[in-house]
């Protein structure tokens, strides 16, 4: 099994520096979720990232950068937006879809023009990339961007704690750095700004309108059936994120009985009047609480061998979108199994 050491330790950072210097993989914790990295500027490195997750090859991935000047490196044309939004919200749970710099590789981008860049806002991944892109300028390299997607194997929900990691990965990943559980929970919010007016590619814990407040214009929020041509989001493949546990959707009043059947699980939220049993876990009624637990939440009944979960239906708002999206991709595989 894997390494979990205690991400805080300037040790355990040194050792991921010389891993990933050495073309090898990385468990990063962020405010998000945890992440699998590679050295960005690395095509060997980052390739061994779609081996361990089992992820198609066009299936890009997000640069992750400890200091936005090395926005540069990566992006071209970068957009006045992108800068003001940077300060605004890095480090943070925002992805931006730039136009790629010439020395990016297809391997990163899935072979794309634009590249997703983000600052993740985690002491520790910050921590880690800011040594990164010490030692490459100490060694007269460019770069010290980290390659990472989710670290959870394709298709499967993403990890929030290092242990997720390690369930998910094994082997695969040598050294996981232990940062907690995230605080967010679920993956950044994707704007791209790739071609023109910026459009919302995935919701998350910032919103369209923060983003709007701060750019002085409308950010829209593209649709989930995304057209063939649009930009590859792999999270916007409807079954993404899916427990192997059948999951549905329904009101209170069928959570209520559904509780009742110990062969289901229930996850409810406070306002439902059920009560806590080993069957039934309630979750805040709040969006940025209830996303913090709910892939744990997920994972765990996932692990218990219920027949079935059963998720009470958010409220039908813009606070809940972000969870919202993820409970739709998690209930996907039912309903299509349901014809
Ligand atoms: O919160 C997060 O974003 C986490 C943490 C680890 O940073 N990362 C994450 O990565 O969720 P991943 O690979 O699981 O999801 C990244 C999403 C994918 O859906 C990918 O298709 C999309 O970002 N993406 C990356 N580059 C893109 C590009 N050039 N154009 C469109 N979408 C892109
Ligand atoms: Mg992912």
């Amino acid at each position: 099994m894997p390494e979990i050491a205690l991400g805080q330790s300037p040790a355990a950072i040194d050792q991921a520096v010389a891993l990933l210097d050495a073309g090898q993989l990385i468990g990063l914790p962020t405010e998000t979720v945890y992440g699998l990295a590679a050295d960005a500027d690395n095509a060997d490195a980052v390739a061994r990232i779609f081996a361990a997750k089992g992820r198609p090859a066009d299936h890009p991935l997000i640069v992750h950068l400890g200091a936005d000047d090395l926005l540069n490196h990566y992006a071209r044309e970068i957009p006045e937006a992108a800068w003001t939004l940077a300060e605004a919200f890095w480090p943070g749970p925002l992805t931006m879809i730039l136009k790629k710099a010439p020395g990016v590789s297809d391997v990163v981008t899935g072979g794309q023009d634009t590249v997703g860049i983000r600052m993740p806002g985690h002491p520790v991944a910050l921590a880690l990339l800011r040594t990164f892109a010490e030692a490459k300028r100490l060694a007269g390299k460019a770069g010290g961007g980290l390659a990472a997607p989710s670290a959870n194997r394709f298709g499967r929900i993403s990890p929030t704690a290092a242990q997720h990691v390690a369930d998910e990965l094994g082997d695969a990943v040598p050294l996981i750095l232990d940062g907690g559980d995230c605080q967010v929970g679920i993956e950044s919010t994707i704007v791209d700004l790739s071609r023109g007016a910026p459009e919302i590619l995935r919701p998350g814990a910032i919103s369209a309108d923060q983003l709007s407040l701060v750019l002085g214009e409308p950010v829209s929020t593209r649709a989930k059936q995304s057209s063939p041509d649009a930009p590859r989001v792999s999270g916007s493949l409807a079954s993404h994120y899916a427990p192997l546990t059948p999951l549905v959707v329904a009101d209170v009043a069928t959570i209520a009985q559904a509780a009742q059947d110990n062969r289901v699980a229930v996850i409810a939220r406070e306002d439902a009047g059920l009560s806590e049993q080993s069957n039934v876990v309630i979750l805040a009624n709040h969006p940025a609480a209830y996303a913090h637990d709910f892939y744990r939440v997920l994972r765990e009944l996932d692990a218990q061998g219920y027949e079935k979960i059963v998720v009470q239906a958010l409220p039908d708002t813009v606070a809940w979108l972000a969870v919202q999206d993820r409970l739709g991709r998690a209930a996907h595989r039912e309903l299509s199994d349901n014809g």
